[in-house]
């Protein structure tokens, strides 16, 4: 723990990363039905086909398909049987992220340096290996029935994972320009956002680099408070929601009720071109939350001046926000599956590096009038 004691004499540059990530190795969600949730992803998202695990390949419980873009990853897994693990999260949840992997150039020390300063072990190092080489896998407990698990692929050429074999279809929808994972958010239940913000400074060597209270985020009706979690090399970054008090139902509040507990709310993804991806998303059949046309008369007055002209955006329902490096253009999705849970955020960053905290009031009403026709504010 001396690396902890530290940091009040040492500056952030001499602080020893115990736990350098690369970057997210991949994101898995389980899901009821792979198949179709594949389809789904490659026609509406511009994933492309890359891997599959099942039958086929010799698995006998399980069938995942992978889907890729650019530099983001999603592995969608269903089970075979009933009463299994899996079938259980997904009677419990519905459809949701299970592992938020992360990729690291040595998977045992990641492992046993979080789980010496007490992060929960979901999976001990594991050797998995096939005609391509192999790659070492070790997993930790997070918030909910989420895990982390470390990838560590250096010795491994294959398309994605020992097990898996490629995916070829016919079927390939272009790229709608989705490029990585630009941040991922956990909501947790009320009272536990800092038990989860010492989690990760302390077992992951996180830091906290934006805070969120109820006076910044709240509307009339609801409120929610949010700590920005990074990584030492800010390549990972997440935030991490609690419910605060309101008048009525906060979107935390509906998203615990029917996830039933803490888990990921949103996949922000990066674009280098939101007008265009947003234009394709949309023709493709995804949903986005709109805010009202009068967002637009005032944004300019706020944010200043930018590269784009308004009026796509604003078709759109593209937000805007500044900080002091710059600005960024941002869009959320309609959640993706029957529950009101997971959403994906559209994201282009123009020098800034927050998260759109000028936008979170229109956001916030917008997201009460869709909790009001679901009758759940
Ligand atoms: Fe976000």
């Amino acid at each position: 723990m001396s690396v902890l004691t530290q940091k009040e004499t040492l500056s952030p540059e001499t602080l020893e990363d115990f736990l350098p990530i690369n970057g997210t190795d991949y994101v898995e969600l389980y899901v009821s039905n792979s198949k179709q949730a594949a389809h789904y992803y490659k026609t509406a998202f511009g994933f492309q086909s890359w891997a599959y695990k099942g039958l086929e390949t010799g698995e006998k419980d399980i069938e995942s398909y992978v889907v890729i873009q650019d530099k983001i990853r999603l592995v969608l897994t269903s089970p075979l049987h009933s009463d299994t693990p899996i079938g259980r999260h997904i009677d419990k949840h519905g459809d949701g992220v299970k592992v938020i992997a992360l990729w690291v150039d040595d998977a045992t020390d990641a492992w046993e340096q979080t789980t010496a300063r007490g992060a929960k072990s979901f999976m001990s190092p594991t050797v998995e290996e096939d005609q391509y080489g192999h790659v070492v896998r070790a997993g930790i407990h997070t918030y909910g029935e989420v895990i982390h698990m470390f990838v560590e692929r250096k010795d491994y050429q294959g398309p994605f994972l020992p097990g898996y074999g490629e995916w070829k279809t016919n079927y390939n929808p272009e790229s709608t320009g989705l490029k990585y994972v630009d941040h991922m958010v956990g909501n947790v239940e009320l009272g536990k956002m800092n038990h989860w913000v010492k989690f990760y400074e302390d077992v992951m060597g996180f830091t906290n680099i934006i805070t969120f209270d109820d006076k910044d985020i709240s509307t009339e009706y609801t409120a929610l408070m949010s700590k920005v979690m990074s990584s030492g090399n800010g390549r990972i970054k997440f935030p991490i929601n609690e419910p605060a008090a309101g008048k009525k139902k906060s979107q935390i509040e509906e998203y615990l009720d029917f996830y039933e507990g803490a888990g990921v709310q949103h996949l922000a993804v990066a674009t280098d071109n939101i007008i265009e991806t947003v234009t394709t998303l949309r023709d493709r059949g995804v949903e986005f939350l709109r805010v009202p046309a009068t967002y637009y008369e005032t944004v300019l007055d706020r944010v200043g001046h930018i590269d784009e002209d308004l009026e796509p955006l604003r078709d759109l329902g593209i937000l805007i926000d500044r900080d002091p490096e710059g600005y960024l253009l941002q869009i959320f999705t309609r959640p993706v599956q029957s529950r009101p849970t997971m959403f994906f955020e559209i994201i282009q960053r123009k020098g800034a590096r927050s998260f759109g905290k000028g936008n979170f009031k229109a956001l916030f009403e917008a997201i009460e009038r869709e909790q009001e026709l679901r009758g759940t504010l």
